[in-house]
């Protein structure tokens, strides 16, 4: 009946979001977790986690009541059950910052229990983001040792790239701006992108498909996010010149240099630097992978520490505008990572917390729209929590605005000057109009000295 069936290995954002999305179009999707609550909670058409689009997607299909998607929490069955396995669990960074691959390793055993009983050819897709060599040295390696069968031969193999943003998963899984196929062979490959042409149907038409080797396809993933975690630092870097002379604002040169047709303006805001699941973990891997084969890769060192420091250069512009912290009150608009989320995950928020409590402050309050409940299991009581921006900022002597949500850019100045003991405001998201809040309050920001 379905031209397609196919099993996702793993409901996080990219597992589940491309599961709906492809159930959506009207292919069977089995989807495995080893959560029971989480997949009874998907297959009561309730979003685990919160997603743009995800819940509207879920409804649908319940609506639809097709049986066309369902999650189960036996992998190898939905392997059994299905034509193509696309591997989506996470590969998190370990103590020691490298790659932690434990779940792709079970996933492939997985794979290879459930191959060992079919005879029929199967396509076994990597999604996750891993480190070069493991489709090819580990997957197939284990798939084989475990089933029997041989890549090419039995079994189809390819390393498929994601490039989903977080609060844009839906968007991003529907506009693809290219997709990367890593192939084991020409027929794997060709299977694949017959799978997408036939999903994306005449979407497709200016999405340019790549097709590579394994290991290539596995180090475009990589080539993403350290490139955009390298523009985030050098545009902190810039602001941090930026501020050694008066009259020169980073949002200004950013914008100069991002107009440049060779370089584009995204990815170029200054700030307080990056978090989230992804480029603080990913630009560690491929560190520590380098280094395991002995190549020093200096700049990304040079990324991650600029951005570490960006926490304390906020905490530094603070202390110029308000005088030392220590026993003062501070409060944080915005804890997530970014806005559009409750992912606390390597939020720069952390960061700022343990400088402040490193200075000495006696209070730090925090607001977040939608993180309070993630940030608590982060941070838990080195922070007091609060549940408006008016109580964040009552009694507080400097606030520093971390996450850029949409309703912190709706307040004025006499929004500070009303709720605060002593209305001090660091922006460090360049959120706010610089002349405006610099002539009506006691402000500083990022990438600008004020006169
Ligand atoms: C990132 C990439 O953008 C995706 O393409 C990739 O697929 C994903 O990682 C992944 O590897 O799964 P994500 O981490 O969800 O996506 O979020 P981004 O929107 O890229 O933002 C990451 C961080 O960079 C945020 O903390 C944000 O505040 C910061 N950022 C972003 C800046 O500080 N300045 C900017 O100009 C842009």
């Amino acid at each position: 009946m379905y031209k397609y069936k196919v099993s996702i290995l793993g409901t996080g954002f990219i597992g589940l979001c491309s599961a709906v999305c492809f159930a959506d179009k009207d292919i069977k999707v089995i989807a495995s977790t080893h959560n029971e609550k989480k997949a009874a909670q998907i297959n009561e058409s309730i979003a685990p986690f919160y997603e743009e689009g995800l819940q509207e997607i879920l409804d649908r299909l319940k609506t639809a009541n097709l049986n066309i998607f369902q999650c189960i929490t036996n992998p190898v069955k939905a392997v059994l059950e299905t034509d193509i396995s696309m591997i989506t669990q996470g590969t998190p960074m370990r103590e020691d910052k490298s790659i932690d691959l434990s779940y792709i390793e079970s996933t492939a055993r997985e794979i290879g229990e459930a191959l060992k009983k079919k005879d029929n050819y199967h396509l076994v897709v990597v999604r996750s983001t891993v480190v070069p060599g493991t489709t090819r040295g580990l997957v197939a390696k284990i798939i084989t040792e475990i089933s029997g069968k041989e890549p090419g031969k039995d079994f189809g193999l390819c390393m498929q790239p994601e490039f989903l943003a977080e609060g844009r998963s839906i968007e991003d899984t529907l506009h693809p701006d290219r997709i990367v196929i890593g192939q084991f062979d020409e027929k794997s490959g060709s299977m694949l992108q017959e799978f997408y042409e036939y999903f994306y149907g005449i979407h497709l038409k200016n999405c340019p498909i790549l097709r590579m080797n394994i290991e290539s396809a596995e180090l475009v993933k990589y080539g993403n996010n350290c490139l955009l975690s390298t523009k985030i630092s050098y545009a902190n870097e810039f602001a941090n010149l930026a501020q050694l002379v008066p009259n020169v604002d980073i949002v200004e040169v950013m914008k100069g240099v991002g107009l440049d047709y060779r370089i584009s303006p995204r990815f170029l805001g200054a700030g307080v630097g990056f978090g989230g699941s992804c480029f603080h973990k990913d630009v560690n891997a491929i560190k520590a992978w380098s280094k395991s084969k002995g190549y020093n890769a200096r700049l990304l060192e040079a990324v991650l520490d600029i951005n570490d420091d960006q926490a304390i250069k906020i905490v530094d512009i603070a202390e110029e505008l308000v005088g030392t912290l220590k026993g003062k009150k501070v409060s944080l608009l915005g804890l997530a990572f970014k806005p559009g989320t409750d992912d606390m995950r390597e939020a720069a928020s952390i960061r700022v917390v343990n400088e402040l409590l490193k200075r000495g402050v006696k209070k730090i309050s925090g607001f977040d729209p939608k993180a309070l409940g993630t940030a608590q299991a982060e941070l838990g009581d080195k922070i007091e929590y609060a549940k408006s921006v008016e109580e964040v900022l009552r009694d507080s002597d400097c606030a520093l605005l971390i996450t850029e949500w949409d309703e912190f850019g709706n307040l004025t100045p006499e929004d500070f000057k009303n709720h605060m003991k002593t209305p001090n405001l660091v922006d460090g998201r360049r959120l706010y109009d610089y002349n405006k809040f610099n002539r009506e309050l006691s402000f500083r920001t990022i990438g600008r000295i004020s006169l």
